[in-house]
């Protein structure tokens, strides 16, 4: 058995309380924004997964001083106009998050920069945040695919300049986008003003405010508003505690939830409500849940959650809620793989431009474990086994860490053994193994 590979049991109660690595949608921004300070930033708790070390190997190249020890990251500030070309193309690697801000903040810089990633990366769409930035003002060439006209994929080159501010409707609603955007707008030339089709995760307005960029929501409508006018184009370089991974304590909520006999509680995690869709799935479908606010973390609600095991039923997950838990899916579906009765999942059309096509990967590794399951071009229909024992054998999660993580929880359901190819699981949670084995799984 090859060191990156997982082999996972059948296994008893888990119990126990654990951590899981800091926030990586938080700990993105805190590098970035951190970079982006008029001063030294540290921060504490960050996550140390691929992802966000493609952040931090990105920001170096363009010539940022980050020192990172542990889960403590000490980055040296050199304001927007402080970056300079970088000598060769950014590796984004994994990372959607990685390759999309950085193409925000780049528009606005004076010189050009190529991005590229890997294999999963390569094929993301980067049209929605090409488009809207070459209205701003920004040059931006990508590869094309003559399979999927009209969109551009990794690598692309972004040649920045003087940018206007925009009114711009996105298309999807995406943190991602709207985040580049928003690094646009701070070195545009005018308003910027950003509506979604639906309220994505909203870190980046809490850390951006709370540095004193010029941002604003607005109240009735929800459009993120930028306007640098009378700015002095500073962000305060204020201390940054990141709370745990909500994403990543999913996979040990549906672990425990699905696991004979388990309580288990998880500390200081992050609960932006804008994130947290996948407690209010859980608790629908009758998940045992206490959930124990402990105050926040610069502006992101932090508190404990412990899940024991019960009975899980068929629920609904569509609109706002599946937006809330879009990258809990992967996780969602085991519990709904091993609940009584049907569980539908729609208005994820989205999943299928993730780090892999999740609906296509999600069914596949249901059907593998004799879960069967409906695919539809928003979503899924899965029908729970509801007590009966899934199957193991081999999940493929084609370089998608959360398919990993989930083929491995259902896993410890399983009737014979599940081998995991594990490497994708250090993208954003490398002490995945460890902590399963700490409340007691067999892995
Ligand atoms: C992220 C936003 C989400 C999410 C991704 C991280 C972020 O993507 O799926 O894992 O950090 O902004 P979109 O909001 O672009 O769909």
């Amino acid at each position: 058995m090859s060191a990156d590979t997982l082999t996972v049991r059948r296994s008893g109660p888990l119990r126990g309380n654990c951590r899981v690595p800091g926030d990586k949608s938080i700990s993105h921004r805190a590098l970035l924004f951190g970079a982006l300070a008029d001063g030294v930033v540290e921060a504490s708790g960050l996550g140390r997964g691929g992802d966000n070390l493609s952040t931090a190997a990105a920001l170096r190249a363009l010539g940022v001083d980050i020192t990172l020890a542990g889960d403590a990251a000490r980055v040296r500030g050199v304001g927007f106009a402080g970056l300079s070309a970088a000598a060769g193309a950014l590796d984004c690697g994994n990372s959607g998050t990685t390759i999309r801000l950085m193409m925000g903040l780049l528009a606005g810089r004076p010189f050009e920069s190529e991005l590229y990633g890997d294999a999963s990366l390569t094929r993301r769409p980067m049209r929605r945040v090409a488009e809207p930035l070459r209205r701003m003002g920004a040059t931006i060439d990508g590869r094309v695919d003559p399979a999927r006209p009209g969109d551009v994929f990794p690598p692309v080159r972004v040649r920045g300049g003087a940018l206007a501010g925009i009114a711009y409707d996105l298309p999807v609603a995406s943190a991602q986008l709207k985040s580049a955007l928003v690094l646009a707008g701070l070195q545009a030339k005018g308003k910027t003003t950003l509506r979604e089709p639906g309220r994505s995760r909203d870190h980046t307005e809490r850390m951006l405010g709370a540095m004193g960029a010029p941002i604003a929501v607005d109240a009735a409508s929800g459009a993120v508003v930028v306007d640098p006018e009378g700015w002095n184009g500073k962000l305060r370089a204020i201390p940054i505690v990141i709370p745990g991974d909500l994403s990543s304590a999913t996979f040990l909520f549906v672990a425990a939830a699905t696991v004979a006999g388990s309580d288990v509680t998880v500390e200081n995690v992050g609960l932006n409500p804008t994130r947290s869709g996948a407690l209010d799935a859980l608790a629908a479908m009758g998940a045992d849940i206490d959930i124990a606010p402990e105050g926040d973390a610069l502006g992101e609600p932090v508190g404990r959650v412990r899940v024991r095991a019960s009975r899980l039923r068929g629920t609904r997950i569509a609109g706002e809620l599946a937006l809330r838990s879009l990258d809990e899916i992967p996780a969602l579906a085991v519990a709904a793989a091993l609940a009584e009765g049907d569980t539908v999942f729609a208005d994820l059309a989205e999943l299928r431009v993730k780090e892999s096509d999740r609906i296509v990967a999600v069914a596949r590794e249901l059907r593998r474990a004799g879960v069967a399951v409906e695919e539809r071009p928003d979503g899924l229909v899965v029908s729970g086994l509801g007590g009966r024992s899934p199957a193991g054998g081999t999940v493929q999660p084609e370089h998608d860490h959360r398919i990993a993580m989930a083929g491995a929880v259902m896993g410890l359901s399983a009737g014979d053994e599940t081998a995991v190819p594990a490497a994708d699981i250090a993208t954003s949670f490398p002490s995945f193994a460890d902590t399963l084995r700490a409340l007691g799984a067999l892995v």
